[in-house]
């Protein structure tokens, strides 16, 4: 298994304690450890995301219309892959109709990383997974310069709506070709949309990175709210929180952390679209043509394939 390593371990170790010290847990935390990777994948597996399993499928039957126009070998860059499952039935596809397939899972999770580095290798795919932190722009860039064009760029999970999705659409329109493709899933939004997290696999995936240092879910509040994003007319985060009710201490590689009663500590959010924001973003904000738009059986998830317009 070959694995480059842009974002190391002691590096995320540090960047957990200066986070939890400012009270804001940035997205890579809920995936890092074995325990987070294990509650995502149950969460990934409720049959709320089961829409975008359907999704993902219906797009590999057209991985052969997608990629025509692309010469010989196509590179997938997957960034956020996670454990590459969602992603598997279109690498199957590409395999049959493309003579050569390159894939470079991007993801921060060590243990989801390898992961999918596995899966692709036991289906016979050529490998490079690249660990590295997909909020930074300059590892955007070096992830996709992993290979030459034309590359499927792919945001798959609704790994977009874990950041701001206004920054991350335009750094990643500045890294593709005209021969490129991005395509990038969202959560739609409905009225009890917040319903999609809060469960009970969204509340033990929310809760792992505090349980790992020592935290109960009964030493303070969990909350899961929806707000506007003001920038535009249906944009929606979903925003995960932790009260505590009481002083709470932890023993980390950087030192102790207290966190006395009442303090709240921010959490990872996930974005939710109306489809006009959703191409509003890709479109008008971040430059680029949507190609085709598919949808979940029960249009809970839209998928978009684009190209860099100008
Ligand atoms: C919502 S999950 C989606 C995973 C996968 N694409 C899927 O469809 O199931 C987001 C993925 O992005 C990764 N991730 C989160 N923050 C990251 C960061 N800053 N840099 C790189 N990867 C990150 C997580 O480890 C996780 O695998």
């Amino acid at each position: 298994m070959k694995i480059e390593v842009l974002l190391t371990e002691t590096e995320i170790a540090d960047e957990f304690h200066e986070s939890l010290t400012a009270r804001d847990l940035p997205e890579k935390f809920f995936y890092w450890t074995p325990l987070s990777a294990r509650c995502w994948l149950a969460l990934a597996n409720d049959p709320d995301f089961e829409g975008l399993t359907q999704v993902w499928k219906r797009l590999a039957s057209k991985a052969g219309e997608i990629t025509e126009h692309m010469s010989r070998s196509v590179a997938v860059v997957s960034l956020g892959a996670g454990d590459g499952a969602r992603e598997e039935h279109l690498l199957n596809a590409l395999q049959t109709a493309r003579p050569a397939v390159e894939y470079f899972p991007v993801d921060a999770s060590q243990p989801l990383l390898e992961a999918a580095c596995a899966r692709a290798e036991d289906a016979e795919v050529q490998t490079l997974g690249i660990k590295a932190d997909i909020s930074s722009p300059a590892h955007l860039v070096l992830a996709a310069d992993a290979s030459e064009s034309p590359k499927l760029f792919l945001l798959a999970g609704n790994t977009l709506g874990a950041f701001d999705p206004l920054d991350m659409l335009r750094s990643i329109s500045q890294s593709l070709r005209p021969d490129d493709r991005l395509i990038v899933d969202g959560l739609v939004h409905r009225e009890d949309v917040v319903s999609c997290y809060d469960s009970p696999a969204g509340r033990r995936f929310a809760f792992a990175p505090l349980s790992r240092i020592g935290f109960l879910e009964s030493d303070g509040k969990l909350r899961f709210e929806e707000k506007r994003d003001q920038r535009h007319a249906g944009l929606y985060l979903i925003t995960r929180s932790f009260q505590a009710d009481g002083d709470l201490s932890a023993e980390l590689s950087g030192g102790k952390i207290l966190v006395q009663r009442g303090e709240r500590i921010s959490m990872n959010f996930s974005y939710a679209y109306t489809p006009e924001a959703f191409r509003w973003l890709l479109e008008q904000h971040a430059g680029l043509k949507v190609i085709q738009e598919l949808y979940s059986p029960f249009n809970e998830f839209i998928l978009a394939v684009c190209a860099k317009a100008r």
